[in-house]
């Protein structure tokens, strides 16, 4: 196949109705302050069972199309000696996973980051597709406050993200690109959309520039949300119509499919204003959906607790989240699923 083709290909096996993407590529400080919390030792055998019970999951690919693995779950196997990505293949499930090595403070920007990892990504890159990887995940990460982003963190962090998706299809690797701006601090729900507008609309100007195939990457954003700090508590229906009017503004047509982080919402909160956009979203040329990592995963790690008597309920718990953002995905999802 060549690179165009497969390409298309990751493409449509990705952008299905009524699913979306989990996020299990937590980096090891992520997963070592995720284990602590359900009082799990974050040794490589715990986070080798806990993503083996993931992708074990009966019938997970029923709502969920693809997963984001982090560099060493691509080498690890099941009880059974099945590699991790392959058991994902099987459930129908297209392997992705996050290449970027976390973020710094960008030198001349106070209170702005960067990601690192550019160099050597293209290598990097042909190794993870031996290793069964379709699809990468790259994040950059947007502090809110009075001052920040700056102009300039809005410039480099886009010029960063169209780097890196112009390399991941140069070999075929469909891109996500992750501008995430922080649900941390007081601001407003309005503060929120400016910052979004403002960011998104670079990303796409410098993934221009850079050649990007629109059609041939994803784009996992924030929703737009007041500061968890904030007084103030946006409705569902506000949420979805300032998150709607931002993508329409700054968000080409051509790109398939938009997946949101869940950035600390509730599994819940996520479900609900995920299905208040798709409810308002009429007819919008994306399919709007998730890639959620915390709001799919919470009441898995909670009910699993690091307990191999535990897998079956947390697998349960697993599911019941994905079918109801696969609900909320279609615009369907009613609140007394939650009791199903
Ligand atoms: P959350 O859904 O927990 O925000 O994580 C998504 C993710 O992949 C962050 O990079």
């Amino acid at each position: 196949m060549n690179t165009q083709d497969e390409l298309q290909s990751t493409i449509s096996d990705l952008v299905v109705k009524g699913k979306g993407i989990l996020a299990a590529d937590e980096s090891s400080p992520t997963i070592i302050k995720r284990f602590k919390a359900i009082n799990v030792e974050p040794t490589e055998e715990n986070r080798r069972a806990y993503r083996s019970l993931l992708l074990a999951t009966p019938q997970l690919g029923d709502y969920i199309s693809g997963v984001i693995l982090f560099e060493e779950t691509l080498t690890q196997t099941t009880d059974a000696d099945i590699p991790l990505p392959q058991l994902a293949a099987q459930q129908g499930i297209v392997v992705g996973i996050k290449v970027d090595k976390g973020f710094l403070p960008l030198a001349g920007a106070t209170g702005d980051n960067i990601t690192q990892g550019l160099d050597g990504l293209a290598d990097r890159l042909a190794g993870y597709k031996q290793q069964g990887a379709r699809f990468a995940k790259w994040r950059e990460v947007y502090n809110i406050s009075a001052t920040n982003p700056t102009a300039l963190g809005i410039k480099a962090n886009a010029e960063t993200l169209a780097r890196y998706a112009a390399i991941c299809q140069s070999v075929g690797i469909v891109p996500i690109v992750e501008p995430e701006v922080l649900l941390d601090g007081d601001h407003s729900i309005d503060r929120c959309y400016e910052v979004i507008e403002a960011v998104q609309h670079a990303v796409f100007h410098a993934l221009y520039r850079h050649g990007v195939i629109f059609e041939c990457m994803l784009l996992k954003p924030s929703m737009v949300i007041q500061g968890k700090d904030h007084p103030v508590k946006a409705t569902a229906e506000e949420i979805a119509e300032k998150t709607l009017k931002e993508l329409r503004r700054t968000v080409p047509a051509a790109v398939p499919s938009i997946n949101f982080l869940s950035g600390g919402q509730t599994p819940e909160e996520a479900t609900a204003n995920l299905n208040a956009i798709n409810a308002l979203a009429g007819n919008a040329p994306w399919l709007l959906s998730f890639s959620y990592a915390r709001a799919l995963q919470q009441p898995v790690m909670q009910s699993w607790a690091g307990k191999s008597e535990n897998v079956a309920v947390a697998q349960a718990a697993l599911f019941k989240r994905a079918k109801l953002n696969g609900a909320a995905q279609c615009g369907s999802y009613v609140v007394d699923m939650e009791n199903t």
